[in-house]
């Protein structure tokens, strides 16, 4: 999970990492009193979950509060890369002296830590990357031992910090590290991490995403999820314990098993190059236990995706028979009634298959097609979309 820039910035401040004070607004009157209550120069900044905010015109400095009321308009409602911005946090203003380049994160390939550093920062990482190589360190991190004051000594001289700045970086970047370790992250970004003009270091924008594998340590992480902006039928999958991943094309995919959910999408995208380039439209893997009530689920899920126009169930018998699959399906129908709208291909394979085929025939659904292959399936419900679409 993915964390705002406030909610970041708030766990940095636990940890003590030096922060400037930061208040969420929603409205321009919010923001007014925000700002009223920080005093001083303060700087307006959507919150999103993207970079770049600066260059988009998500982060403005305001003088006076009335600054702040007229950032908080133009900011408010702005769509930054797709992501509408419905909050701002109003910051205190720095003066910045410098702005450098630190993050720790999970560095999946070497199964170990990887840390980030660069005494030029400020514009975007993946930039630095590519134009200056040279200037950005890359310092593996031993889980085992983290980061101490000399391993952050360590990293800030490998970023190009001279001795003095090293003395001063050094500690916060422990501090990050003790973010890091202590909330199970796989990224914590500081970009910039600044120093002031009277002499101070401090995260002025905070990136942290946390491993969601261990939010069974961590009680408080639940609260940090923002329900409003989840997408409504992951959440509902989510309720039915279904894994599913909305993505953008017009074939529903029902499978059960990741394998072969993941190869069915591929004879899916495959197959709908000769049908308009219709796409899959999801991933929903129903897993071993195809019974009715997690059909209907799965059913209910996609066929409420607007963008869906037909669906290919793909299931492969095993513990779970075809028949009980072909029951599962039919029950989901009957559960469903009038909200099962849309056309079906049905390819059953593998223990009882006859006999799940058999049902199906029987059941005579008007909208439901039997495949005899995992192809021919692919294309009948590529065909049906495509043919829907137009
Ligand atoms: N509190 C602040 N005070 C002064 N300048 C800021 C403050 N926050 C951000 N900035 C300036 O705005 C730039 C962009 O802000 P940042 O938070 O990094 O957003 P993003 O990375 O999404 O563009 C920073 O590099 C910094 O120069
Ligand atoms: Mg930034």
């Amino acid at each position: 999970m993915d964390l705002y820039e406030y909610q970041a910035r708030d766990l940095f401040e636990k940890y003590g990492v030096p922060v400037l004070p930061g208040i969420v607004a929603d409205t321009p009157e919010e923001v007014r009193a925000a700002s009223e209550k920080l005093g001083g120069v303060t700087v307006v900044k959507a919150q999103v979950k993207t970079g770049g905010r600066g260059k988009a015109g998500g982060v403005k400095v305001a003088k006076t509060p009335d600054d702040a009321e007229e950032a908080a308009k133009a900011i408010l409602g702005l769509d930054i890369k797709g992501h509408v911005v419905r909050r701002v946090m109003v910051a205190g203003g720095a003066n910045i002296a410098r702005e450098f380049y630190f993050s720790v994160l999970l560095d999946r390939a070497n199964r170990s830590y990887l840390s980030l550093c660069s005494v030029e920062g400020g514009m975007e990482i993946e930039q630095l990357a590519v134009e200056k190589p040279e200037a950005l360190a890359r310092v593996e991190v031993d889980p085992l031992t983290g980061i101490d004051l000399a391993k952050a000594k360590q990293i800030a001289k490998a970023g190009g910090f001279p001795d003095d700045l090293i003395e001063k970086v050094a500690p916060v970047l422990v501090k990050l590290y003790d973010v890091y370790k202590g909330e199970d992250a796989t990224l914590v970004e500081v970009n910039p991490l600044v120093l002031t003009g009277e002499g101070e270091i401090i995260a002025l924008d905070g990136k942290v995403s946390l491993d969601a594998n261990a939010d069974f340590r961590h009680a408080d992480h639940e609260a940090l999820e923002d329900k409003s902006a989840a997408d409504p039928l992951e959440a509902k999958a989510k309720q039915h314990d279904l894994n599913y991943v909305k993505l953008d094309g017009q074939v529903g995919i029902i499978g059960n098993g990741a394998g072969l959910v993941m190869s069915t999408l591929d004879v899916v995208a495959y197959a709908g190059e000769k049908h308009g380039g219709v796409k899959p439209a999801n991933f929903l893997d129903i897993g071993g236990g195809a019974s009715a009530e997690v059909m209907a689920a799965g059913l209910d899920v996609i066929l409420n995706d607007p963008q869906v126009k037909s669906v290919f169930v793909n299931v492969f018998g095993g513990i779970t028979a075809c028949d009980a699959v072909a029951n599962g399906i039919v029950g989901a129908l009957n559960t469903l009634g009038a909200e099962a709208n849309k056309p079906l291909v049905v390819r059953l394979d593998g223990n009882k298959v006859d006999e799940g085929r058999a049902i199906l025939n029987d059941y005579n659904h008007p909208l439901v097609t039997l495949a005899e292959t995992m192809d021919q399936g692919a294309d009948k419900a590529a065909e049906l979309a495509s043919a829907a679409a137009a």
